[in-house]
């Protein structure tokens, strides 16, 4: 069982946050156009909202890759479920991620995607827990830095559910 225990960035706070980080991006690439890629599930919907706040102009790709069961610890297996649709070479590329945690995955898919030549390549995530690492790697774009609990909501699941939840909340397993 489990149940929610706080909300960690409420609503207001990540929607403040996700308009800086647009501003940010659509400064740094002022007059490019920028293939971002959506790691699914759960960066839907940072990547939908934050694809809305850019100035620039452009293209959307999705990706699906497996890190974590239906349990809350990360396996350390990366396996790319669904490629991009379009070559990224010469491309501008960000990925867009919702939390980076151990790091397996993004340091993964950022060599399997640079051996693709796309002219650059960075990371957005809207979470980041870096206490966390097996392996080191830094997001380029990173909206908060959370401490290591268990979170959920704004696209992030727990056994696929909660993803729908506005904030970004603590959840706590419990006994019964
Ligand atoms: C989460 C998250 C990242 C990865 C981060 O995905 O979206 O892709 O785990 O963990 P890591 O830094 O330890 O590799 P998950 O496999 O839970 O899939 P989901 O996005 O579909 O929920």
């Amino acid at each position: 069982m489990e149940r929610i225990k706080k909300v960690l960035i409420s609503e207001a706070d990540v929607k403040a946050r996700v308009k800086a980080l647009a501003g940010e991006i659509s400064e740094d690439y002022r007059g490019k156009t920028v293939t971002l890629i959506c790691i699914l599930s759960g960066a839907s919907i940072f990547f939908a909202d934050l694809v809305r706040a850019l100035d620039l102009d452009v293209r959307f790709e999705f990706m699906s890759v497996s890190s974590y069961g239906a349990g809350t610890v990360t396996s350390g297996e990366v396996k790319i479920l669904k490629d991009v649709n379009h070559p990224i070479a010469g491309k501008d590329v960000i990925i867009v991620e919702d939390i980076i945690d151990s790091g397996c995955t993004l340091s993964y898919l950022k060599r399997v995607l640079e051996q693709r030549n796309p002219a650059s390549i960075k990371i957005c995530t809207i979470l980041d827990k870096p206490s966390r690492r097996k392996v080191e790697f830094k997001g380029d774009y990173v909206g908060f830095e959370i401490p290591d609990e268990f979170v959920i909501g704004y696209g992030l699941d727990y056994d696929g559910k909660y993803r729908n939840l506005k904030d970004v909340c603590v959840l706590e397993l419990t006994e019964d």
